[in-house]
């Protein structure tokens, strides 16, 4: 089937199967920060835009995205330089492997208002896997994040 969509603005049409996974048809068009994790809705590693609401693209099926605005961290770099930049000051990346979901969902948390506790924070983060850094400095950053 044909699936048309635009990923972080531009216009892309995808030739596949119904079943194809989002988070593949979009890592095939070259958007390597969604990242295959659990494939099963767990983990956020391969969290992106869908019309503006913050998904995990391995739940999708590409039906699901024909005509909608794809946004992924290749095209939030400007929005997401102060939050990457404190992810970097405070240490909160190791292996770097769930970072982009992390930014991303704390981005989303961000600019609609979150609060900066740490209790907030965490709540927030609850569909976030890390298995390297204990979440700690994750938060710290993330808290940290000048605006
Ligand atoms: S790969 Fe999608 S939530 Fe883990
Ligand atoms: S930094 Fe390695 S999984 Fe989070």
């Amino acid at each position: 089937m044909q699936i048309t969509c635009t990923i972080n603005g531009k216009i892309h049409r995808f030739d596949c199967a119904p079943e194809t996974r989002v988070l593949d048809l979009v890592r095939d068009a070259g958007m390597t920060s969604v990242k295959a994790g659990c494939g099963e809705g767990e983990c956020g590693a391969c969290s992106l835009f869908v019309n503006g609401r913050l998904v995990n693209a391995c739940l999708l099926l590409a039906p699901q995205i024909h005509d909608a605005e794809i946004v992924t961290l290749e095209g939030l770099q400007e929005e997401t330089a102060a939050i990457r930049e404190s992810f970097a000051e405070h240490g909160a990346v190791q292996c770097g492997f769930c970072t982009p979901g992390f930014v991303l969902r704390a981005y989303d948390y961000l600019s609609h208002g979150g609060e900066r506790s740490e209790e907030a924070i965490r709540a927030a983060l609850d569909g976030n896997l890390c298995r390297c850094t204990g979440y700690k400095k994750i938060v710290e950053a993330i808290t940290k994040v000048k605006s």
